[in-house]
């Protein structure tokens, strides 16, 4: 099964993604994840994603379109994945049209659009803490650990992204707007869409996606937890 999750940064998208992934058995494939270990080497490609990154654009689809599209031939791809933040642009979206979707009369299985406000994804974005070394996600007081500044799962201190400052917050959701909002439409002429009410709770959010994705596919339930494991 192939599902794509859309939304505005903060929305959820990840949190979600990895339930969903670990319920269904398939990779998740997060393109902020792929490109933050690209910005993470010393290389000129690193330096190129810190740029866009650090500013709150998007990186330029040549260098993300080859990133993903090299994650998507490993082996574990073969029987599907839900990606996450990618595709964010319709020339993005055409690409893997022309990629994965080649040859498929079905493609996406299903694409999830989280919806949520402004206002609410900001707050989302500013309460995120991630653990340093499994990358799980919290959000205080939503998704708090046990331990203050530390993950349940392995014990590592929290950290904040370096994309979390309001100015580049804002940024983002306006490339978010702009670039990414298209797709809805994109998806919805092609009957794939399912939008989800992204302001209620983590657990009643995965329940709608979970009784979405069942309708599609007939999957089993989406387990729920605390800290969204990446
Ligand atoms: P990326 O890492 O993909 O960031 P994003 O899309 O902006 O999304 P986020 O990761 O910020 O949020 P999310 O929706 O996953 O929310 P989360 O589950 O963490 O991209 C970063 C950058 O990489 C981009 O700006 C761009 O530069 C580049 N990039 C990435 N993909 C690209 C592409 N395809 N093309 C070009 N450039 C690309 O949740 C947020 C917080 O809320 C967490 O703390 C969580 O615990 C909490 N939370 C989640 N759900 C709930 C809930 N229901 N109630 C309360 N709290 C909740």
């Amino acid at each position: 099964m192939n599902v794509i999750f859309v939304g505005p940064p903060g929305a959820g998208k990840g949190t979600q993604a990895t339930r969903l992934a670990r319920c269904l058995g398939i990779p998740h494939v997060g393109s902020g994840d792929l490109l933050r270990a690209v910005r993470a080497q010393d290389t000129p490609l690193g330096h190129e994603a810190k740029e866009y990154m650090d500013t709150g654009r998007l990186v330029p689809d040549d260098l993300t379109i080859r990133i993903v599209e090299a994650r998507l031939a490993r082996p574990d791809a073969v029987n599907g994945v839900i990606l996450d933040g990618f595709p964010r642009s319709l020339p993005q979206a055409e690409r893997l049209d022309a990629s994965l979707g080649r040859g498929k009369t079905t493609w996406p299985d299903a694409v999830v659009y989280i919806k949520a406000s402004r206002d609410v994804v900001i707050e989302r974005m500013a309460g995120r803490w991630i653990c340093q070394q499994c990358g799980s996600v919290y959000h205080i007081p939503a998704v708090a650990p046990s331990a203050i500044g530390r993950c349940d799962v392995c014990g590592a201190p929290l950290v904040q992204r370096s994309d979390e400052t309001p100015a580049i917050q804002a940024v983002r959701y306006d490339v978010y707007e702009h670039d990414t909002l298209p797709l809805i439409d994109y998806y919805q002429q092609r009957g794939v869409l399912v939008e989800i009410d992204g302001e209620q709770g983590v657990d009643a959010v995965t329940g709608d996606i979970s009784a979405a994705i069942e309708e599609k596919r007939g999957a089993r339930p989406v387990a729920s937890g605390s800290g969204s494991q990446r």
